[in-house]
């Protein structure tokens, strides 16, 4: 079965793709790599021994879409492809809501003249803003997000929701808390392109010194240390996740078109909870100054991950200190590479 994968190039599209070919399903990728670089297709035919097809075009052109529509039998998309930077997205709102809305629209409108079922969309927790209570599960009302980024993933997953009623398609929506981490092979990870917003690539940079110190974005926040929670998920088991929702999607007859699942540990972990986790898995240290608050920021978000343990047989399997060790080994790789 051919699924295609938009931004399958990038951080945890790149982690799907090897595990949709290790689980048979041939696969199509398309990415402007616009947030990647080619040699992570390389490297997933260095981990999985087979070859992807690879397309480099952006989403908006509807044309090129188009031709390899007709170019393979496509059964099911998983879209990853989006810009995703928070603080980005505020200052360049059109940006976000022409590319991250007409792909979407785009791939909608094949999947529609074609009648392709089985879509996923990369959707995230930021669809509930500061949710009231914790954990979060998915009957959690939804709050307006702050950036225009988060407004990009609930508007494209209320564009999905009419799209899977009126044409009477299988559509799941996955809900990510915080993706860390790197393939076990050090080949794949989250590129460092320019200074990283996230926490988890600003502590690798800073443990390896690129960076001189992390800023910790508040330490006044009611919470036990004072900095803010979230619950950190490996990206590897949360890609596993995308192979367990297709395997539903095409398999599983349901009653429901939509299917929501939080993908999450279920567990909350502060900043400096994430900064000592690294010290010690990795066995290096990484100096930080506390700092004012970043806007936007919530308080806490962790997930009740319990609906996709019971309907897609699928769980957090990795413990943060095990992610947080295959991050420095992806420095590493980086490393040696840039020799
Ligand atoms: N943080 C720091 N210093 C940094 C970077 C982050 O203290 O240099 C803190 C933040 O203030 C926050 C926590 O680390 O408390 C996590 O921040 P991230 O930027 O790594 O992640 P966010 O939770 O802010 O955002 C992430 C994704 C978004 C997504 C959101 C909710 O980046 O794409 O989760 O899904 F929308």
């Amino acid at each position: 079965m051919t699924i295609l994968v938009t931004g399958g190039l990038g951080y945890i599209g790149s982690h799907t793709v090897v595990e949709l070919l290790n689980n048979n399903f041939d696969v199509v990728i398309i990415d402007d790599l616009s947030n990647t670089e080619r040699f992570i297709l390389k490297n997933i035919e260095e981990i999985t021994g087979k070859k992807p097809i690879f397309y480099p075009f952006d989403l908006k052109r509807k044309e090129l879409l188009k031709q390899v529509f007709d170019a393979h039998k496509i059964e099911g998309c998983i879209h990853f492809a989006a810009y995703k930077a928070v603080g980005e997205s505020q200052e360049k709102p059109i940006d976000y809501y022409e590319n991250n809305l007409f792909s979407l629209i785009n791939l909608l409108q094949e999947m529609k003249e074609r009648n392709i079922s089985n879509f996923i969309f990369s959707s995230s927790c930021t669809v509930y803003g500061q949710a009231d209570k914790m954990p979060i599960d998915e009957n959690t009302p939804l709050k307006l997000p702050e950036s225009s980024y988060g407004k990009t993933k609930q508007m494209g997953e209320e564009i999905l929701k009419d799209f899977a009623t009126a044409h009477q398609k299988k559509i799941t929506l996955l809900r990510y808390f915080n993706p860390i981490g790197a393939h076990p092979s050090a080949k794949l990870g989250e590129l460092p392109i320019g200074i990283p917003n996230n926490l988890v690539p600003y502590v690798m940079q800073t443990a390896a010194g690129v960076r001189e110190k992390l800023s910790v974005w508040g330490d006044d926040y009611p919470t036990e240390d004072g900095t803010a929670i979230r619950d950190y998920i490996y990206v590897v088991d949360l890609a596993k996740a995308h192979v367990k929702a297709l395997q539903k999607l095409i398999n599983v007859s349901s009653d429901t078109l939509v299917d929501i699942y939080n993908l999450g540990t279920g567990k909350g972990s502060s900043v400096l909870e994430v900064v000592h986790a690294f010290e010690k898995a990795n066995d290096v240290a990484v100096p930080y100054q506390i700092c004012e608050r970043r806007a936007g920021d919530i308080t806490i978000a962790y997930a009740n991950a319990d609906k996709a343990e019971k309907e897609l047989g699928w769980k957090s399997e990795t413990s943060l200190e095990e992610a947080l060790r295959t991050v420095w080994q992806w420095q590493k790789y980086l490393e040696t590479r840039e020799k």
